[in-house]
């Protein structure tokens, strides 16, 4: 079980520190040998290398089974590189295209007795919310072609959708929704954007039509979704989208949660098993190197990682439950505690680890 650790800029470093002892935890437990190969990305690897993604790292990445990310990305330091040389164009979008992650997994929780977390009103939440995201990671806007004119007067982006790249996030999403008896909600603009929009309608239902025609599945506009994600959360379970409107939508979901500190995300190529892992909740340069940033959304990036990777469902299951038992035990971050009292970091990863039950 080889991974690659990219702890990359501003608070990836501190919740990679965390991340690593938790792998100690789980290989004891679970019999299991993880190689961990760190590596340089973002400024760091600039520092060293002048390439915020260095063919080092490439050499790492490609001998792994998975990478864990922690975030890349400082705004100041951002400014200072033409657009294609920065960290999002440069390491991220390429991480993600050489390793064919065309299906991205984010799941929003809000446990039933911890509502108070989230800034929804009971009413809206109570019983608790469970979402997840399926957001489509090689396609759209993101990977299209970018033109402006020299002049000045225009600039377009383009968004093309194969049926492949669409089929590929739309089998992972209805699998799950089999599994769990949950449906479906394939999210697009196809009113406006009559081309790819229609497209993205036409290709999830003929999947689900072919494979999957048991599982319930809807269509809506992602303006309509986006109120009524907001107003009623407990409708939906299963969020298809495309990957700008996935993008926008699943940090309006780990809104309702409470907290970017509290979304894991995992890019999976379904076909050879390989995996990016990071919490969603960037570098946040604001915060870091103060010892206060969540280590919660990087746990359960570790969790989806022995999930969907590694195949281990015991050792993600079990943080999954060590993470909702701390938070249950009254331990909260700076993010997530309403202004009252909170624990660092380093404490709140202890709390968690102390309450993995292997
Ligand atoms: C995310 C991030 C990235 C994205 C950025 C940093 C390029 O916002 O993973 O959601 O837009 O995909
Ligand atoms: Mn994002």
């Amino acid at each position: 079980m080889r991974i690659a650790s990219l702890p990359g800029d501003g608070i990836g470093q501190e919740l990679m520190g965390q991340a690593l002892p938790l792998f100690a935890d789980v290989a004891t437990a679970r019999g299991h040998q993880f190689e961990v190969h760190p590596g340089l990305v973002g400024w760091d690897a600039y520092d060293v290398y002048g390439d915020v993604m260095p063919e080092q790292t490439w050499a790492i990445c490609r001998e792994c089974d998975a990478i864990l990310f922690g975030a890349v990305g400082l705004p100041k330091r951002d400014k200072t590189l033409p657009p294609e040389l920065r960290p999002e164009r440069r390491a991220l979008l390429p991480l993600r295209r050489e390793f064919g992650l065309g299906c991205n997994i984010r799941p929003v929780r809000v446990r039933a007795n911890l509502t108070e977390i989230s800034p929804l009103k009971e009413r809206l939440i109570a019983g608790g919310v469970d979402l997840t995201f399926f957001r489509e990671l090689l396609g759209g806007e993101y990977f299209g072609s970018r033109t402006q004119d020299p002049a000045g007067q225009w600039a377009q982006d383009t968004c093309r959708y194969t049926f492949e790249q669409i089929a590929l996030v739309a089998r992972q999403a209805f699998i799950m929704a089999q599994t769990k008896r949950w449906k479906v909600t394939s999210i697009d603009k196809a009113n406006i954007t009559g081309a790819t929009g229609t497209y993205w309608r036409q290709v999830v239902q003929a999947i689900h039509d072919a494979e999957f025609s048991d599982v319930e599945l809807e269509h809506l506009y992602v303006d309509a979704f986006n109120l009524y994600m907001i107003t009623r959360p407990k409708d939906f379970q299963i969020v298809l989208a495309p990957n700008l409107m996935g993008d926008i939508l699943s940090d309006g979901g780990a809104g309702i949660a409470g907290s970017l500190g509290l979304l894991p995300s995992a890019s999976l190529n379904p076909e050879t098993g390989y995996g990016m892992y990071e919490p969603a909740s960037g570098s946040a340069p604001d915060i870091a190197g103060q010892g206060i940033a969540n280590p919660i959304a990087m746990f359960l990036s570790v969790a989806l990682m022995l999930r969907y990777t590694f195949k281990d469902e015991v050792a993600a299951t079990a943080i999954e439950a060590a993470v909702d038992q701390a938070l249950l035990d009254g331990y909260r971050t700076k993010d997530i505690a309403n202004g009252g009292e909170f624990v660092g970091t380093t404490e709140m990863a202890i709390a968690i680890r102390q309450r993995l039950q292997l």
